[in-house]
């Protein structure tokens, strides 16, 4: 695997691997990889014939009072992880490299950008959006592999690609889970074993709406209330029924309705969600 620091030479390497009947897929991540990242790059290699992913710890969309310094970095653990996965070229630039001073250009997507995690984290998808774009224009991929896991922010990269015209195509990829049902996260690192166990009641809430949906349930208020019976020993930021693709809320589950929830266990934030495909008929 090359591994490359420059936007010269990514964009130089890129262009030779891009040819029409070889799809090149772009994975782009903030490395402290796990099975969930792993399973993105699964999926590109089974759709694309060359594969680059991206390692950068994107500055740009942490808050002031976030994670930033402590995110977790296991940089020559990843590496490892990602040539044993067959990804032939890793672009992990430094920070002066992707912001040079003067740098003056950030992409807002208006309205969806400040849902969800976009209201508890003022500019965070600004950041999102613009690496990513940065990324696209660098990387120019025909293929580029996003997790559900972070199910909003999948909904602000499809309106930014769909809005700038970007040519390539944006996969969502299930989430993965550990065995317990913890949603895997580059975060749960920071979880203590009692905290670990306090975390796996949004998975529980999930559970409990999607239980509940099964047998029938359709108005997102009598869900939600379900859904809080779960969460009272975590501090909720939000617990949300959603279409999937505008973040608006919907009052009555249909096929398309996100319902995702985002808390603090600790100081440790995480997010869950689930997507509702088909509504068995009631
Ligand atoms: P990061 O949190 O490293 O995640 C990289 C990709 O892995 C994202 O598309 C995310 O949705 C996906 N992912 C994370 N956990 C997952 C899980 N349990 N199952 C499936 N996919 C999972 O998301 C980011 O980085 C950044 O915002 C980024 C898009 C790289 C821009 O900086």
């Amino acid at each position: 695997m090359k591994i490359v620091e420059t936007v010269a030479e990514m964009q130089h390497l890129c262009r030779n691997l891009r040819t029409e009947n070889a799809p090149l897929g772009l994975v782009p991540t903030m490395g402290a990889l796990h099975a969930g990242h792993l399973s993105l790059v699964r999926r590109a290699r089974s759709e694309c014939a060359s594969i680059a992913a991206t390692i950068f710890v994107n500055p740009l969309q942490f808050g002031p009072n976030e994670d930033l310094a402590k995110y977790p970095r296991t940089f020559d653990e990843d590496c490892r992880q990602l040539a044993d996965e067959g990804v032939s070229l890793l672009f992990a630039p430094t920070t002066a490299e992707m912001y040079p001073p003067g740098a003056a250009t950030t992409i807002s997507v208006t309205g969806i950008g400040d849902r969800l995690d976009g209201a508890s984290r003022p500019g965070h998808f600004t950041g999102v959006a613009t690496v990513v774009a940065k990324l696209f224009h660098i990387a120019h991929p025909h293929r580029a592999f996003f997790g559900q896991k972070d199910a909003a922010q999948l909904a602000v990269l499809r309106q930014m690609a769909r809005d700038l015209n970007f040519d390539l195509e944006i996969i969502g990829c299930p989430i993965v889970r550990d065995a317990d049902g913890l949603a895997l996260s580059s975060r749960n690192k920071y979880l203590s074993p009692a905290e670990r166990t306090e975390a796996l009641a949004l998975p529980r809430a999930l559970r409990h709406i999607q239980q509940s949906i099964a047998s029938g349930e359709r108005q997102s208020d009598a869900l939600i209330q379900q859904g809080m019976q779960e969460l009272n020993r975590v501090k909720l930021d939000y617990l949300a029924t959603v279409d999937a693709q505008t973040l608006l809320p919907v009052s009555t589950i249909q096929p398309g309705t996100l319902i995702a929830v985002a808390a603090w266990v600790g100081q440790t934030r995480l997010i869950d969600n689930f997507l509702v495909e088909n509504l068995p008929s009631s």
